[in-house]
């Protein structure tokens, strides 16, 4: 028998489409609803139909209290923290105290059901507590990743109206602090949307200035509802209300808030825990992610614990905190059964460690799964990270708009054979289909726009916040009846998917979701800057690398060099370190077409060293040789 045939994915995956209301019927009885949906899906609801619609239920209750009374000691979260030092672990009943203490803080800041709460905190257990104290109240939270700027915070705030944010005073990175408190306070300052309220959790490495009125301190906050026996109940919400907003990179400098409901999140989670990840309540699972990505969302926060699984929080870096062994030591110290990151990660791990000698000194025998995601998984990475770590290497593949795997392969179903490159095949409820210019499906082994057929299954996003024409028009519009991922790529003559890179201007940097539109806005915005163009060119370590191309106004007669710093320093301000904008390149002229479009595909192919073939419609071909010659300059390939 070979390993494809003892799988049941087949059969599963025929299930869901064959019959998508009673599979996902099923798959909901894994919840515990207040009210149990009587039907699955209903169509005739929001944009492209709803999931669970007359369901009711708490996403917290989900992920917290129905736990307490059978593993109410279990540890829920531990975290491991070596930018500080710390280890802590939190039982699920201790996880409860806080969640309704601070649940209570909020309703006692006038926070109640469908009010938006931004979330401003690094990987701390606090954040989780923050997220689900929202979710306990029917409050939609909204996290924002540490790594970006003020005005990336202000245009999030701006857009989801918060009216209360909740935040720590700091981030640590291993070569510096990030104090939050400025870039918030400017964030708000920016912002013409204000909060009625900060609760700011201090940590002892940057304290916080508090305003006065507005500002309140989480420690003492907590401590006065816990002392009073304030606990905010869980309120029962509908499955299709909106669980929390997350902000993702668009094509030009405007995010998109993608929409997340309860119950079909719920399910969907449930369902990936079993089906695809394969572990089980009372195991631990890790996902080095953050809690500001769609990835800390899902399986940080959510999956495991609706699982009743133990979750890691882990506040470092693959390296460097101290040194390559970082995952090894804790995936032994936490017995985590299976880790998910990025590949970058292990990119980098292998860069500083080619040999794997530091996980000679882990005992890693209860290791089941390496799981990567975020970017595409190549082929050098997953061979190294099978051959060192002797357990599967498990790429797939999703967006922050799925909130989980489109594609991946089903450990919990038996497992498919691997093909290095692929992340496998479709995840239930996924009609996927590669479609050519014009929408027509193409054969196997043929590139074209990856599609999903509509419905989305349960957990995809319904629509964009408060932006249901800008959801159609990003999404469904070009191909009618698909969900257009934006991602190129084809199936293989067995049903495998080959995922090969965007369609639009999005790049992936180190796991990172960026627009090269947004950074061209920022270029733009320089005053000695005429036009730009910037696109991502291959990094060994993190994929992709922005590189910024820009024509200077006639008359400027500075050194460019002194207006490439300020360009590369203008980025790191506005969208912030996160975008590792490093590269910044002074042309006279960008290549274009003779209707002006630039030729930023051809750009890329250069710097990249691949082949390429001269443009029919370029207005004037010398101008390829003259970028050519300035990334030579600049010492990249080409
Ligand atoms: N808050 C503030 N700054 C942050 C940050 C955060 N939460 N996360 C990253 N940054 C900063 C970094 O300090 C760095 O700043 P620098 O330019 O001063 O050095 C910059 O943003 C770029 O960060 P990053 O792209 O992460 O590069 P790195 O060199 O610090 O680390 C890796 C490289 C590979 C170790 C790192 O990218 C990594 O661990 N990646 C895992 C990918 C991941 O978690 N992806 C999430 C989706 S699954
Ligand atoms: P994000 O929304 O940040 O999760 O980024 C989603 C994008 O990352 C996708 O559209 C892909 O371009 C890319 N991506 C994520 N996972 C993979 C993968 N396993 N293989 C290839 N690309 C991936």
């Amino acid at each position: 028998m070979t390993a494809q045939s003892k799988s049941r994915y087949a059969e599963i995956y025929a299930a869901a489409k064959n019959d998508p209301e009673a599979f996902w019927s099923e798959a909901a009885k894994a919840i515990s609803w207040v009210k149990a949906p009587t039907k699955a899906f209903d169509g005739s609801q929001g944009v492209y139909g709803r999931w669970f619609p007359d369901g009711e239920l708490n996403t917290c209750f989900n992920a917290v209290d129905r736990h307490v009374a059978s593993r109410g000691t279990q540890t829920a979260l531990i975290y491991d923290s070596p930018v500080t030092g710390t280890q802590r672990r939190i039982t699920y009943k201790e996880l409860l105290a806080e969640v309704e203490a601070l649940g209570a803080v909020l309703q006692d800041r006038g926070v109640t059901k469908g009010d938006t709460v931004i979330v401003y905190m690094p990987m701390i257990p606090e954040a989780v507590v923050a997220m689900l104290a929202c979710a306990r109240i029917g409050a939609v939270h909204s996290v924002v990743f540490g790594g970006f700027a003020a005005k990336e915070l202000a245009t999030r705030i701006e857009d989801a109206k918060p009216k209360l944010i909740l935040a720590a005073s700091c981030g640590i990175e291993p070569n510096r602090v990030v104090a939050y408190k400025p870039l918030l306070d400017e964030a708000i300052s920016l912002s013409s949307a204000k909060p009625d309220a900060v609760v700011m959790f201090q940590r002892p490495q940057a304290a916080a200035s508090m305003i006065a009125g507005r500002d309140h301190d989480w420690a003492e906050a907590v401590a006065a509802a816990k002392a009073a026996g304030k606990k905010a109940p869980c309120v029962t919400v509908k499955a299709t209300d909106p669980l929390y907003v997350l902000y993702t990179s668009g094509t030009t400098g405007r995010p998109k808030g993608v929409v997340r409901d309860n119950g079909g999140y719920c399910v969907a989670l449930a369902w990936s825990m079993r089906g695809l990840y394969d572990i089980r309540p009372g195991e631990v699972f890790w996902t080095a992610s953050d809690v500001g990505w769609v990835v800390g969302h899902s399986y940080i926060v959510y999956g495991p614990l609706i699982n009743g699984s133990t979750s890691v929080v882990y506040e470092g870096k693959p390296v460097g905190t101290p040194d390559p062994g970082a995952f090894w030591r804790v995936i032994s110290e936490t017995g985590a059964k299976a880790l998910f990151t990025a590949p970058t990660a292990f990119r980098a791990i292998k860069k500083e460690d080619p040999k794997a000698e530091h996980l000679k000194k882990y005992d890693l025998s209860g290791f089941r799964a390496l799981f990567l995601a975020g970017e595409r998984a190549d082929p050098d990475t997953v061979k190294w990270a099978e051959d060192i770590l002797k357990v599967p290497v498990i790429d797939h593949w999703w967006q922050t708009e799925t909130g989980w795997g489109i594609a991946g392969n089903p450990l919990g179903l038996g497992a498919l054979p691997v093909k290095h490159g692929s992340p496998t095949v479709p995840m239930p409820g996924y009609d996927v289909q590669i479609v050519d210019e014009g929408g027509k499906p193409v054969g196997p082994n043929t590139m074209g726009s990856i599609v999903i057929k509509l419905p989305l299954p349960p957990g995809n996003l319904p629509t964009l916040w408060n932006a249901d024409d800008r959801f159609r028009q990003s999404y469904l519009e070009t191909f009618p009846g698909f969900y257009n991922t934006s991602d190129a790529g084809f199936v293989d003559a067995d049903g495998y998917l080959f995922i090969m890179g965007r369609t639009d201007d999005i790049i992936n940097v180190a796991g990172h979701r960026l627009s090269t539109g947004g950074m061209e806005e920022v270029l733009a915005s320089h005053p000695d800057v005429a036009e730009c163009a910037v696109i991502g060119i291959k990094d060994q370590l993190k994929g992709e690398q922005p590189c910024g191309f820009v024509v200077l106004k006639a008359g400027v007669n500075r050194s460019p060099l002194d207006i490439e710093k300020e360009i590369v320093g203008l980025v790191r301000d506005k969208i912030g370190p996160v975008a590792a904008f490093k590269i910044a390149i002074t042309v006279n002229r960008l290549p274009k077409t003779r209707s002006g479009k630039i030729l930023r595909g051809t750009m890329k192919k250069i710097a990249d060293g691949d082949a390429w073939a001269m443009p029919a419609t370029i207005d004037d071909p010398a101008v390829l040789d003259e970028i050519a010659a300035s990334l030579k300059a600049k010492g990249i390939a080409g």
